[in-house]
Formats: C-alpha cells, sequence, structure tokens
C-alpha cells in the first residue's frame, strides 16, 4: 500500500491549545495544536459517538465530553477510563503553512 499525503488544513486554522474537526474521504479526524504542533487522531472516540476535537484539552490530553474519559493526544493512549481502546493517531507533517497526514 502506498503512503498518501493529504492536506487537512492551514497551521492557522487551529488556535494553539485547540483542535479544529476535519474530513477528508472516509476520514472524520481531530487535528490539535499543542504549542505550535500539530497532532491528529480520530475524531470519533473509540468509547462511543463523543467528537474528541470539541473536548476540553488539559496539557497533552483530549477529554471526551460524551463521558469524559480521555485520550493522550500525542499518542492516542487512553488515559481516564470509561474509554479502554487507544485511539488512532496519524502521522502528521507540516510544509510551509499546510498540515497533512500520511494515511
Ligand atoms: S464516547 Fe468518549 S468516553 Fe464515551
Amino acid at each position: 500500500m502506498s503512503v498518501q499525503k493529504i492536506e487537512l488544513c492551514k497551521t492557522a486554522d487551529v488556535d494553539e491549545g485547540a483542535a479544529i474537526r476535519v474530513e477528508t474521504g472516509d476520514l472524520s479526524l481531530a487535528v490539535f495544536n499543542l504549542n505550535g504542533a500539530f497532532y491528529v487522531m480520530d475524531d470519533t472516540c473509540s468509547h462511543g459517538p463523543g467528537s474528541l476535537s470539541e473536548g476540553p484539552i488539559h496539557g497533552d490530553v483530549v477529554e471526551c465530553d460524551f463521558h469524559n474519559g480521555s485520550f493522550n493526544i500525542k499518542t492516542g493512549e487512553v488515559v481516564d477510563p470509561p474509554c479502554m481502546i487507544p485511539q488512532k493517531t496519524y502521522k502528521v507533517v507540516v510544509e510551509g503553512d499546510a498540515v497533512f497526514i500520511e494515511a
């Protein structure tokens, strides 16, 4: 399978300490900006219908606003239950003013 580079947004679209949702193809993604570094994971919580781009961010952790589980934004690992399954994360590449994932 060849790696595809997909443009998600411009760096200026995501404020520091915030996230946006980006839909592309079959993917619904949460794009985070932590101190100017960008991280991408699936937007839909592995535990249910929560949208992680809408959850509060505490440092490197995003809280799902549905049942208040939380995930590490950089790794997708579960930080707090009731989530059990890590979020899928994507390799992010920033080129110029655009944010891409390799998928
Ligand atoms: S849907 Fe996210 S914690 Fe339940």
